[in-house]
């Protein structure tokens, strides 16, 4: 099991104590959520902000594109810092060469569904990716409400990746992720879990530790 801080809800003023802090806090991943304004409707950052990021922490940067054809930009978030990136099925138009490319540059492959998207997008490279990320809510923003419907589709990759024998494949679950629904996605079969606004919101150390108990 892992835990992932989305910094999209940390207090940008002062995000490299932020990032200290969870990262002192246990967790494992700190989750970095770029965004286009096309792909998603929000902007975020970019490289920059991940090189300043790379240099306070050792954690995992597990980087989630959410922007239109990744691959232009794959060599870049590498030299950036990037250990895991996750790009959006729905944003590729060459999905198999997107995810081979960032093997390639010696990252984690993911591959995002948004809410509508089916598991079935995924048959046919499912030997060929490190991680499936499930959105539980519509890629843009922090703190949007968990969508239920996602709790199958989580059930039906983690029943893949046994049919299939792959032992290695992380499941990500990622938005709406509170103390109080986090024993769903897991009992689904989650094991990597993202949260934004229940880590930042108020004392992250302590909200991290309380996640981290639900999570054992
Ligand atoms: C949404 C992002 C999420 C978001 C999660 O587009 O991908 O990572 O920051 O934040 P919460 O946990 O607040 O939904
Ligand atoms: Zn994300």
């Amino acid at each position: 099991m892992k835990l992932a801080a989305s910094v999209l809800s940390a207090d940008f003023s002062k995000l490299g104590d932020q990032v200290k802090l969870v990262d002192q806090a246990g967790v494992d991943y700190i989750h970095i959520d770029v965004i286009d304004g096309k792909f998603a409707p929000n902007i975020t950052f970019g490289m920059p902000v991940i090189e300043a990021i790379r240099k306070v922490t050792d954690k995992p940067l597990d980087v989630h594109l959410m922007i239109e054809e990744p691959y232009r930009y794959l060599q870049e978030f590498k030299e950036a810092g990037a250990d895991i990136v996750t790009v959006h099925a729905e944003a590729c138009t060459h999905l198999h060469r997107t995810i081979t490319r960032i093997r390639e540059l010696d990252m984690k492959a993911g591959v995002a569904l948004n809410p509508a998207t089916s598991v079935s997008i995924l048959n046919y490279i499912f030997d060929d990716i490190d991680l499936a990320l499930v959105m539980s809510v519509n890629p843009g923003f922090s703190g949007q409400t968990f969508i239920p419907s996602v709790i199958d589709k989580i059930k039906r990759i983690h029943k893949i990746a046994e049919d299939k024998g792959l032992v290695n494949l992380d499941i990500e679950v990622d938005g709406g992720i509170t103390l109080s629904n986090i024993s769903s996605v897991i009992d689904a079969g989650a094991n990597v879990i993202v949260s934004g606004a229940s880590i930042f919101k108020g004392e992250p150390d302590k909200n991290v530790k309380e996640f981290l108990k639900k999570m054992k």
